[in-house]
């Protein structure tokens, strides 16, 4: 289905990006993985040289997602060495996690930066190629934090809830011109992100952000990369995520209610 489709995934080196990097060259695409840390690039280049036929490519670029003209260069390398992209897809990210006021405002501008800004470098960085081959396909990954608020998720939510505004509009902007918008919002799922904030986060974000059972990595990419094929615009993986999605846009006032409850309760036990 994506034989002669050249695929950019930013944040490719871990987590959703690259287990999304396996599924598409299995069907055949070439596809470029973008990330920070030439290291764990270079590891993700050698496990996922088993899924590559005779001719097909798989190539790394070490860039920063927040810094416009690295996104610009990257751009032309991966033209260059593949060809003009075909889709693209933006898992890059960062969390923070903490109580609104002990979170550094430089964590807020820091996770501003990569989740929102650097979403919009790629997409600015990208367009021109889309344009010039008439088409093209973003996919943006929010999160369902980018839907309702979320305790300790003060810096997060704010990217997200951005990065879903962002993605509505460029609906609009660009479907005219033949390039598909597409929105994730997956909860919370099992990767490195989400491994290492288990070693930090307040409990009270623990108890209520796993309310919803933590998915596998594999139950979101598989859900994922089909909404991808299907064109759905928007996916947001798991029933019960999807449930509570709905919730909260039917019945907001009643999500409300059930959120406070929680923390009302947390807040009155005997011991976090
Ligand atoms: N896991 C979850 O529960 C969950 C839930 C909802 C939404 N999401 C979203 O899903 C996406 C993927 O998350 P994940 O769980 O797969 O995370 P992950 O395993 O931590 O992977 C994050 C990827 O982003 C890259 N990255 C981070 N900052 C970057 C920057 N400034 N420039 C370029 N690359 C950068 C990382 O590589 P380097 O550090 O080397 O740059 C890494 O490849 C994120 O947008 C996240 O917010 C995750």
């Amino acid at each position: 289905m994506y034989k002669g489709k050249v695929v950019i995934i930013t944040g490719g080196s871990s987590g959703l990006g690259k287990a999304l990097a396996q599924r598409f060259l299995a069907q055949h695409a070439a596809v470029a993985l973008v990330a920070r840390d030439g290291k764990k690039l270079a590891q993700v280049k050698t496990d996922l040289a088993g899924y590559l036929r005779a001719g097909q490519k798989l190539e790394t670029f070490s860039c920063d997602v927040s810094d416009i003209s690295a996104c610009e260069q990257t751009l032309q390398e991966i033209a260059h060495q593949l060809g003009a992209p075909h889709i693209l897809i933006n898992s890059a990210g960062i969390i923070k996690e903490g109580y609104f006021d002990t979170l550094a405002l430089s964590d807020f501008r820091q996770v501003m930066e990569i989740n929102y800004f650097g979403v919009i470098n790629f997409i600015r960085a990208t367009l021109p190629y889309f344009n010039r081959q008439g088409g093209g396909r973003i996919v943006n990954i929010a999160s369902l934090a980018g839907k309702f608020g979320s305790f300790g998720y003060a810096a997060y939510c704010g990217s997200k809830f951005a990065l879903v505004g962002l993605t509505e509009t460029l609906r609009l902007e660009l479907t005219p011109r033949n390039i598909a918008v597409q929105l994730v919002c997956p909860g919370e799922f099992d990767t490195p992100m989400t491994q290492q904030l288990s070693t930090s986060r307040t409990d009270e974000n623990r108890i209520i952000s796993q309310t919803i059972p933590v998915l596998s990595l594999k139950q979101v990419t598989d859900e994922v990369f089909a909404g991808i094929a299907k064109g759905q615009y928007m996916t947001i993986p798991g029933r019960i995520s999807r449930v509570l999605e709905w919730v909260n846009r039917v019945f907001p006032g009643l999500m409300r209610r059930t959120l406070d409850a929680k923390v009302k309760k947390i807040y009155a036990g005997p011991s976090l």
